[in-house]
């Protein structure tokens, strides 16, 4: 891994429009390049003791309309290590419960902080912070999509098959269309993988975005078929089949199990295939516990990877990531 270069590569004082970090499709291949060479280096450091203060006396709020472990526990760690700190709030206990606006509140969190992150149920509440905060935001987690787990998974797709070697590998993404998957369709279109998706018919990803993916010239299918998606693929990933935003677990309960991640359904992936998994999983359900804790799972390495991108994604957003 190339060495830390500490230069801050745009001013942080001038006026400018924050650099966000909302969706994989709005941000140019480079750019995410750069993030997940800067993350590789940093995971890199971190393991030979060296924690450098990118971000010293910086500030990131995050804001949690629903319930996290790893992207609360990853940023607030992520800060710390850079030198910064995190504060949470959460929308029952600040005023935001008792009406104040999204917009309002960008205008006074940036009067304060030097980013904010948000997890929320609405992709609109993302947007509309974004377009109000005169500092760059985050994308946490919404209902279509889940950017920065997608900076984890990549990273840890990297570590298996060497840096840069995403594209000509085939991923199969089996069970529920959801934020994740959408955000994998959104993927393909910068790293160049193939994508392979099998979801019950009633529960397969956002047809604009696989449109907007094959426009731009990704390699992606979807249908319902397990066996067809997992041939010869290189990864297997999947998901929960009840999203913290699913209204219908029952149904969800009966449609999905067709769609469980076992030995039988690895056993149609390429030799040397990984298993991934964002975390939390349901064991037992779309996912066993021999697949979840066996040779090709890979799940604890993306939760860990959660932390070296996001510091990457801090230090982009924040013009402090080296520029050569
Ligand atoms: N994968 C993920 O985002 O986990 P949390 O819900 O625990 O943050
Ligand atoms: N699809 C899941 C991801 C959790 C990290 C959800 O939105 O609940």
């Amino acid at each position: 891994m190339t060495a830390l270069d500490l230069t801050i590569d745009a001013p942080l004082t001038a006026a400018r429009t924050p650099r966000h970090f909302l969706d994989l499709d709005a941000l140019p291949t480079a750019e995410l390049r750069r993030i997940l060479d800067f993350a590789h280096a940093l995971k890199a450091r971190r393991a030979a003791g060296e924690r450098p203060p990118l971000l010293g006396g910086r500030t990131l709020a995050m804001i949690f309309e629903k319930p996290s472990t790893r992207t609360r526990v990853s940023f607030e760690v992520g800060m710390n290590e850079l030198g910064g700190s995190a504060l949470i709030l959460n929308p029952q206990d600040s005023q935001l419960g008792r009406g104040e606006t999204i917009a309002d509140t960008a205008r006074v969190l940036s009067r304060y902080v030097d980013a904010i992150m948000i997890r929320c149920h609405a992709h609109e509440t993302l947007t509309e912070l974004a377009a109000h905060a005169g500092v760059p935001v985050i994308n946490g987690l919404t209902r279509r999509s889940h950017p920065c787990q997608l900076m984890a998974d990549l990273m840890t797709l990297e570590e298996q098959w060497g840096p840069g070697n995403l594209a000509g590998r085939r991923i199969a993404w089996v069970g529920d269309g959801n934020n994740m998957c959408v955000t994998f369709v959104q993927a393909a279109v910068h790293f160049g993988f193939e994508l392979a998706i099998a979801c019950p018919a009633a529960y397969q990803p956002d047809p604009d975005a696989v449109a907007a993916a094959l426009a731009a010239g990704a390699r992606v299918t979807v249908g319902e078929d397990v066996g067809a998606a997992v041939a010869g693929a290189d990864c297997v990933v999947t998901d929960t089949w009840v999203s913290m935003d699913s209204k219908d677990a029952e149904a969800r309960q009966r449609d999905f199990p067709a769609y469980q991640v076992n030995d039988a359904v690895m056993a149609k992936a390429a030799p040397g295939a990984v298993f991934m998994h964002c975390l939390p999983a349901h064991r037992g359900e779309e996912v066993t516990d021999a697949v979840m804790d066996g040779p090709a799972s890979v799940v604890f390495d993306e939760a860990e990877n959660r932390l070296h991108a996001q510091k990457a994604v801090l230090a982009w957003c924040l013009g402090v990531m080296e520029t050569k």
